[in-house]
């Protein structure tokens, strides 16, 4: 699995958006270390609090099917349309990603398009995180 496949998945992903408030569409393609990709988009509701991201929909959906050890996430978001710009994960999903990733290793990708993308650690999105490893 390459990083284009994966911000591809993650382009699909967005389509699937449940966004009637914000009209703020996000999508996001988490890879497993074995090679499995979980697709995830954002759903919102009217009550707004229970909006859930993409992030955590694609890390909720993988940890709820037993995986544990997670490799990359793409991510793109923006209004309808091509997306303009990158769309960085909320610190809400940073912490989750801190609580099943290897900062170090864990790449966070945000994309505007299959080419045009930024590669990250966890740790660089995320610096001095509390994680499983400070208690
Ligand atoms: N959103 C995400 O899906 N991921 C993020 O990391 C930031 C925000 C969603 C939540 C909401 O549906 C919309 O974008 C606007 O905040």
């Amino acid at each position: 699995m390459d990083r284009t496949e994966l911000i591809r998945l993650a382009l699909e992903a967005r389509e699937m958006a449940y966004v009637p408030y914000s009209h703020y569409m996000v999508g996001a393609a988490l890879l497993t270390k074995a090679g499995k990709v979980y697709k995830g988009c954002n759903i919102e509701n009217a009550s707004y609090t229970p909006t859930n991201c993409a992030e955590r929909t694609a890390f909720f959906k993988a940890v709820s099917e037993g995986e544990r050890e997670f490799a990359a996430i793409a991510i793109v978001g923006g209004y309808a349309g091509a997306p303009k710009d990158y769309a960085y994960p909320c610190g809400v999903c940073r912490q989750v990603m801190m609580e099943f990733c290897d900062p170090k290793e864990f790449r966070v990708i945000t994309a505007v398009s299959e080419e045009e993308y930024l590669d990250k650690t966890l740790e660089e999105m995320l610096p001095h995180g509390f994680g499983p490893s400070s208690l």
